[in-house]
């Protein structure tokens, strides 16, 4: 069969479907890196959808939005700079700071796919516009300043020699190099942050840059697309998919278009009926924030109960990192990468390339939350929140048999009038999630 191709109006974009290969992989590393992860420092305050947007700007948890929170000029980023660097500090200051001299891409290649991750998702240009990657349209970039590395091309290579996907992250609608004006709420997005034509040509242009240099399996446009060159959307995602067959693309283009959904904290609508994408940082924050410890990210329990959920409904899990600007991934990020990938490793039969099951996830009386998927006519079955010691369940109007993933656990099933019993005799908080089976 010829390969599809792809025109540039509605029409055609619109027959793409979600590649195969996108929902089979359940697992993805995002990585939020730049200027920065230097400063590393953000209020922990909520997660995105908690509050109103005014007060969410002023108060912005997310550390790679430094530059605006500073230039708010007020709140916690604004006092915590005057107090540690004075107020002649510049945000262009701290480019020289990043060196990533520690950084080993081959590494971290190696440390995603022993987290389970199958592909990788890497800012290639967050909002402050600089890019980790030469751009031939500015040299405001990482091999002309700061790392004088080509972040992308050399992760890029790393994470498919590992076998892992590589996807990129373009900040499309803003870029504060083009816009001074701060963000103060959710209006600017789409008002104050791009509002010339000189921008809509250079977002165009570098965006075709990194489908033509990269060919990224997934192109991860942040917020939306320039007002001033919508009609080239559909120009830029046929050029795309010709280009890269098993390419994907998420939701933020303006509600015109997506592949996948997305889903950022509380923010984002999203159901079983159509394929999605969870994004969050371990802690509250996407770039590395100093300010949070070990005690501030999400526990492991929590996260591996939340890639199951997630699976269970759709959804694929895009996990985020925020590197330190020598290039060292936080060791209390490493920890959780390292304990989800030894948990996948006994339980992945259930997760990667399954499908929904018609089960839909519950949370039964005893508050155990149970989750399912199926594969090749195989239900999977993930006891989220069991206590120590015994754990009794019924799987309602199941009949067929159940086995865990993880040999270690001790069950036994019965066959009752509502369903099959359950009962796990030896729960260990180190199972976390237990996942059963029906395999053979
Ligand atoms: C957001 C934020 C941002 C983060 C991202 C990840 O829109 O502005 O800092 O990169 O989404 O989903």
């Amino acid at each position: 069969m010829s390969k599809k191709r792809y025109t540039g109006n509605w029409e055609s974009v619109n027959q793409h479907e979600v590649p195969k290969w996108y929902d089979d992989c359940k697992f993805g590393i995002f990585i939020h890196w730049g200027i920065y992860s230097v400063p590393a420092f953000a209020p922990h305050t909520w997660e995105l959808g908690e509050v109103d947007s005014k007060e969410w700007f002023a108060d912005n948890p997310y550390a790679e939005w430094y530059y605006n929170s500073l230039n708010i000029g007020k709140g916690p980023t604004y006092e915590h700079h005057i107090e540690t660097y004075g107020k002649d500090f510049k945000y262009e200051d701290f480019i020289p700071m990043w060196k990533a001299e520690n950084w080993n891409p081959a590494q971290w290649a190696e440390l995603f796919k022993e987290a389970g991750a199958q592909y990788v998702v890497l800012t290639t240009k967050h909002h402050d516009g600089f890019c980790l990657y030469p751009s031939k349209y500015t040299d405001f970039n990482c091999v002309k300043m700061g790392p004088k590395k080509d972040i992308t091309g050399e992760l890029t290579k790393a994470v498919r020699d590992a076998g892992l996907r590589m996807g990129l992250y373009y900040s499309g609608l803003i870029d504060w190099q083009f816009a001074n004006d701060p963000i103060y709420e959710d209006d600017d997005l789409f008002g104050t942050a791009s509002p010339t034509f000189a921008y809509a040509d250079y977002s165009y242009n570098q965006m075709m840059e990194l489908v033509d240099n990269y060919e990224p399996s997934v192109f991860w446009n942040d917020i939306g697309w320039p007002k001033q060159s919508e009609e080239a959307m559909p120009y830029f995602l046929a050029h795309y998919y010709n280009k890269v067959e098993e390419g994907v693309v998420n939701d933020r283009f303006n509600d015109r278009y997506h592949d996948f959904l997305t889903k950022e904290y509380k923010s984002g609508k999203v159901d079983r009926t159509n394929k999605w994408e969870m994004c969050r940082g371990m802690g509250l924050s996407f770039g590395y924030n100093a300010n949070e410890g070990d005690d501030k990210l999400i526990s492991v329990p929590d996260l591996i109960a939340l890639l199951v959920a997630t699976v269970a409904n759709n959804g694929n899990l895009l996990l985020n990192i925020g590197p330190k600007a020598d290039g060292t991934i936080p060791e209390e990020q490493v920890k959780r990468l390292k304990i989800l990938g030894a948990w996948l490793n006994v339980n992945g039969e259930g997760i990667y390339g399954t499908r929904c099951s018609d089960r839909e996830s519950e949370i039964l009386e005893n508050g155990v939350e149970l989750h399912y998927t199926q594969k090749d006519g195989n239900l999977n079955v993930f006891a989220v929140g069991l206590k120590e010691g015994e754990n009794e369940f019924v799987i309602k109007g199941y009949r067929g048999e159940l086995r865990p993933f993880e040999k270690a656990v001790e069950m036994e099933t019965e066959a009752c009038p509502d369903g099959l019993k359950v009962r796990i005799k030896n729960y260990r908080e180190d199972f976390y999630t237990v996942g059963m089976t029906s395999a053979k």
